[in-house]
């Protein structure tokens, strides 16, 4: 019989002011020893690894339109919500680096009182 492991402590750390991020834009952060993005998506937040998987572009420094973020490095685009590749790098670019863009992950956050704060787990 499988049993569960006690529950996975989750804590809401908090990283900056909403105002820091105006509706529309998106700003990376270091929490515990990890790069993730925030951004504000006509003001909704969603928080997402910052690294791109495909060859680690910076992904705060790429564009956002809407709830979707492209990278700068060779423009794969990431949906915030979900984390989900919604469009891989060109053929030409997987055949020359060998590898594909892969999902994000995903991280919650909250803003209450005009404060953003987001649960990213320490590594293990
Ligand atoms: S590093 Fe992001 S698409 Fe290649």
């Amino acid at each position: 019989m499988l049993t569960a492991g006690p529950p996975e402590k989750t804590v809401m750390q908090n990283i900056c002011n909403a105002t820091d991020i105006p509706a529309g834009s998106m700003k990376g952060f270091t929490v515990n020893g990890r790069q993730i993005l925030v951004a504000n998506a006509g003001g909704s937040f969603f928080a997402v690894d910052a690294v791109c998987p495909h060859m680690h572009g910076y992904l705060p420094a790429g564009r956002l339109s809407g709830t979707t973020v492209t990278c700068p490095v060779h423009g794969a685009q990431y949906d915030l919500a979900t984390g989900a590749v919604q469009k891989n790098v060109p053929w030409m670019v997987r055949m020359a680096t060998g590898r594909s863009a892969a999902n994000l992950q995903t991280f919650r956050v909250e803003v209450k009182d005009g404060q953003v704060s987001v649960d990213v787990p320490a590594p293990s």
